[in-house]
């Protein structure tokens, strides 16, 4: 099986994307082939700096390694170091419905929210449906969020197959379960997030452990003082959940062993739970990212695998499509 995942080099990573994201992507690649890759084409469809870019995607690729992704186990690559990706992404414009496209939603909001829109904003969905395509995916672990992009991507597939003949898999997309959305510590009805969350609300996973420490004892909490999961109380029932992965305990348990002992010392040991599950992550992330040498040999190899795992989709493509090629 194979498994495709993307990931955009933007933003402080927070523990909403440690919970969500980095640990599903360790989880997954136990189950089959696995490939994740650093989207960084992706990057410049909104206003961005270069030399940003570029630290970016060395410090996503080392908290990548550091939460857990193993270079030779999986496939870990930046999309720029692939040509096939920009390639993949201009042959499937040609199936691709200029209609469906103006009705993403992530792009009618993201376009709202600014002056300049770029024409690659429009087409990013064709972007990352190439990326899926290309290596022949079966399952794509993605954030709800994605869903419509996801959908698009299985049309394409469709579309060109039956136009040019069969060429792709079509991939599927998997969820996270209800209950994968950390909240705000501050906000606890928003998510958390880097870009729109509050800075006090939200964790980074590169945060000092007396930041971390101080951000668990301001959390908001409910009325009340009784440590349980109950809708009108979405701070405690978050703070139990973050509990429940950091420690691996069950919410059940949680709630048993702190009952009405008041907020105070639960979310003290929140912090601390939480503490414990970053600071080795932030240990190798360091050491990782010390040697930028080191990174660059990593994904040289990331990338030679993934041409060589690419290369023959590409190709297929080109061929079916009827451009004349020199080999077979
Ligand atoms: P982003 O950095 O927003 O592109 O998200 C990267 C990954 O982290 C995606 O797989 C998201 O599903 C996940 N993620 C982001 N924010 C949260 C959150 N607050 N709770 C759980 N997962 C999240
Ligand atoms: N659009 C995705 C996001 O913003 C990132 C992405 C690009 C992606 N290409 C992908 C995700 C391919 C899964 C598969 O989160």
């Amino acid at each position: 099986m194979r498994i495709f995942s993307g990931i955009q080099p933007t933003g402080d990573k927070h523990l909403g994307n440690l919970i969500g994201g980095f640990r599903q992507y360790a989880a997954t690649q136990e189950q089959g082939e696995a490939f994740f890759c650093i989207v960084d084409l992706h990057s410049i469809t909104t206003d961005y700096d270069p030399a940003d870019l570029r630290e970016r995607t060395l410090d996503l690729y080392a908290m990548l390694l550091a939460t857990g992704l193993d270079p030779t186990r999986s496939t870990v690559f930046a999309q720029s170091h692939v040509t096939a990706h920009a390639e993949a992404s201009w042959l499937l414009s040609a199936v691709t419905s200029y209609g469906q496209l103006g009705r993403m939603t992530q792009f009618k909001d993201k376009s709202m929210e600014r002056e300049f829109i770029s024409s690659g904003l429009f087409t990013y969905p064709v972007l990352m449906a190439g990326d899926i395509l290309l290596y022949q995916t079966d399952i794509v672990p993605i954030g709800d969020d994605q869903r419509q992009h996801l959908e698009l991507a299985r049309d394409i597939a469709e579309r060109f197959n039956s136009r040019f003949g069969w060429t792709f898999v079509v991939p599927k997309g998997v969820y996270p379960e209800v209950g994968a959305r950390i909240m705000d510590l501050q906000e606890p009805t928003n998510k958390m997030s880097t870009t729109g969350g509050s800075p006090q609300g939200t964790v980074k996973l590169l945060d000092e452990p007396d930041v971390i420490r101080k951000k668990f004892r301001s959390a908001v909490t409910d009325s009340g003082r009784e440590v349980c999961r109950a809708d009108d109380k979405p701070g405690v029932t978050n703070l139990i959940d973050i509990l429940s992965v950091a420690t691996g305990k069950a919410s059940d348990a949680i709630e048993a062993e702190y009952g009405d002992s008041g907020y105070g010392p639960f979310k003290t040991d929140v912090g601390e739970a939480v503490v414990a599950l970053v600071e080795p992550i932030q240990a190798r992330y360091r050491e990782l990212r010390g040697d930028p040498a080191e990174l660059l040999r990593l994904l040289a190899v990331g990338a030679e695998k993934a041409r060589a795992a690419s290369e023959p989709t590409i190709e297929a493509m080109y061929s079916n499509m009827g451009f004349v090629r020199f080999s077979r």
